[in-house]
């Protein structure tokens, strides 16, 4: 909350994969009527093929670094207020989280390992899923991110048995506290 005043003050959705950022990010569109922007869209557009070929072709580190590019761009002093849906690795740098906690209001979208599986197996666009074993990889990533997700976040929402209208209220009445009223 006491980010300084030229530093754009967005609201943004982390958490993992399948766990709702991009649904949410709608829903929080159709409703404040501000610009949603995906990270990885823009990663995809820039590299001008999909993530699984990014992957494919240049590895994770290379996607990683678009990703960091991306971020860098998003938090530009006096950009327009906007809706941001991250990707779920998008925490795993430490130059990154600075930039996400920085650009304005962080909600960490939570669901259960089960949730996110059923939500990720329903294509095959994740390439750190293409595993004999995804439920292993959701929970080893989920260990693993947790504790950043937590330092970046301003709230935390457990999204399980809330339908996507229900989340968004609950995320606009504690966002509107972190902006004062002028959301
Ligand atoms: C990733 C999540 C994906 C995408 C990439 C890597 C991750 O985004 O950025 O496949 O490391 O968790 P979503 O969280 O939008 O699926």
């Amino acid at each position: 909350m006491s980010e300084g005043a030229s530093l754009p003050r967005s609201l943004v959705l982390i958490g993992l994969m399948g766990s709702g950022k991009t649904t949410i990010g709608r829903e929080l569109h159709n409703r404040l009527g501000y610009p949603l922007l995906d990270m990885d869209h823009l990663i995809e557009r820039r590299a001008g093929k999909p993530i699984t070929a990014i992957f494919a072709e240049s590895g994770e580190e290379a996607f990683r670094d678009m990703e960091s590019a991306v971020l860098e761009e998003l938090a530009a002093p006096d950009a327009p207020r906007r809706i941001i849906s991250t990707g779920g690795g998008v925490v795993i740098r430490e130059s990154n989280r600075k930039l996400l906690h920085q650009l304005g209001y962080v909600v960490w979208l939570k669901a259960t390992v089960e949730t996110i599986l059923e939500r990720t197996s329903r294509n095959r666009d994740r390439p750190l899923l293409h595993s004999d074993n995804p439920q292993a990889k959701i929970e080893a990533l989920m260990a693993e991110r947790t504790p950043w997700y937590r330092s970046v976040c301003h709230q935390e929402v457990d999204t399980e048995g809330l339908d996507s209208s229900e989340i968004a209220t609950g995320i606009l009445e504690s966002a509107r506290y972190y902006f004062a009223g002028h959301l």
